[in-house]
């Protein structure tokens, strides 16, 4: 069968151009193989501030009272990407020292920050209160005391938010289900009460409200007004963190729910179940930066056994998420995206794992060494995950827009492997 066009999974824009070759941002992704390498992580610039627009507009179309949306820096926590992300007028979320230092470089404004973490070192608080944060969020009851003491050694009273698990599980890999009971994360149910009335006490801390992050790739809405709801039975607060959670299309076929949709349904939850004029938070990762990025391979090597299995110059070093999570992604190959699929194969890493598969079973057409293949829906935890296995060199981020195509991070070298050797 002969795809009609692209899957909804590539960034907005991408097209094929009159050679018959995939573009994005504008650009030929087989001139962009050839300039920057493979592999390398190509993000459509437009689909990103499109897509943080949608959410900041929409936000402030569906919620009269000042409400903010904040990334999740966790999902690409690189600085060019939280640049352009704060052009458009994002704050950031942040999960530990690090992310605060790629924030602050790319110019965030601390009273836009919101501090997180289950396990934050008493030197990540320090850097936090210090950095004048506009929240940090509260974890624990060793997190609270610690906070108090921190504060008031420095004469100062940081607001904060309490983070709760309100007992409702994402509908997700259990391994991003952040929401339910007995979850490393946040004040349970029983706990709040307590945690809230200590905060309120605490001279140093000025409780402003309540965080939830139920969990990540949710495909439907009812569990964020769920855990709304669970939120409504622990008082009235002026403000409300309802994280971040909503799932992308990874293939096609998958139809999440609209960045409008997902906005309307907790923006209507938040106004019948925690009352008016309230604040809102939010704090998407996935939603705003995976569609925006595709990654590109060269492949090595076509084996014929029992399968056929394509291997490429990445894997399980530039996307984890295959091996973690068991997720599917789409191939393509760059100079023949719409060609009738031919060959029904596995798209293999390079990394010495069996499990080094980034697509079981997926269709491409006349795969040989040396084609460029293209996986989308790679802009999220792809980067973020990024690590060394094997000695290779994490690849280069290249911001497309315009059919121009800039370095915005380089690749890796051989001398970064050994940069932090002492002896
Ligand atoms: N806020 C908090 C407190 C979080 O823990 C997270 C994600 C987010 C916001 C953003 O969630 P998102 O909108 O991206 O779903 N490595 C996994 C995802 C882990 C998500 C962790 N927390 C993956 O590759 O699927």
């Amino acid at each position: 069968m002969i795809p009609a066009a692209l899957s909804h999974v590539f960034p907005l824009g991408s097209r094929v151009n009159e050679r018959g070759r995939l573009e994005v941002g504008g650009c030929d992704l087989v001139e962009v193989a050839r300039e920057f390498g493979t592999p390398a992580y190509v993000l459509a610039e437009d689909d990103l501030r499109a897509r943080a627009r949608a959410f900041a507009d929409g936000l402030a179309a569906r919620h009269a009272r000042e409400g903010q949306v904040l990334f999740a820096s966790k999902a690409f926590p690189c600085t060019p990407v939280l640049r352009v992300l704060r052009e458009e007028g994002l704050g950031c979320d942040v999960a530990s020292g690090g992310e605060l230092a790629l924030a602050r470089a790319a110019g965030f404004d601390p009273a836009e920050i919101v501090v997180h973490g289950n396990a934050k070192s008493i030197d990540e608080l320090e850097q936090a209160l210090d950095g004048g944060v506009g929240y940090i969020v509260l974890d624990s009851f060793d997190d609270l005391e610690r906070l108090e003491r921190l504060a008031a050694g420095r004469g100062l009273v940081q607001p904060v938010l309490i983070r709760v698990t309100p007992g409702v599980a994402g509908e997700t890999h259990a391994a991003i289900s952040t929401g339910q009971s007995d979850s490393k994360f946040g004040f349970g149910m029983d706990d709040a009460p307590e945690a809230i009335d200590r905060a309120t006490r605490a001279e140093h801390l000025r409780l402003d409200g309540l965080h939830c992050h139920i969990g990540s790739q949710l495909l439907g809405l009812d569990p964020f007004r769920r855990a709304v709801r669970a939120l409504a039975t622990l008082g009235e607060h002026p403000v409300y963190n309802l994280g971040g959670g909503l799932g992308v299309a990874y293939v096609a076929g998958q139809e999440p729910p609209s960045i409008a949709d997902y906005l309307a349904a907790v923006a209507d939850a938040a106004r019948a179940e925690l009352g008016p004029g309230k604040r809102l938070l939010l704090e998407p990762g996935r939603a705003l930066v995976a569609g925006s990025t595709v990654t590109l391979y060269t492949i090595q090597t076509v084996k014929r056994n029992v399968s056929t299995w394509v291997a490429v110059d990445g894997g399980m070093s530039d996307n984890l998420r295959p091996m973690l999570y068991g997720s599917r992604y789409e191939a393509v190959i760059a100079d023949r995206p719409l060609d009738p699929a031919g060959t029904r194969c596995h798209l293999a890493g390079k990394h010495c794992e069996s499990g080094d598969v980034i697509v079981h079973d997926v269709e491409l057409p006349d795969p040989a060494a040396g084609d460029v293949v293209v996986t989308p829906a790679t802009g999220a935890y792809g980067y973020a995950m990024a690590n060394n296995y094997n000695g290779v060199p994490r690849p280069p981020v290249v911001f497309c827009s315009g059919g121009e195509a800039r370095l915005a991070v380089r690749r890796e070298t051989f001398e970064d492997l050994m940069s932090r050797d002492v002896l």
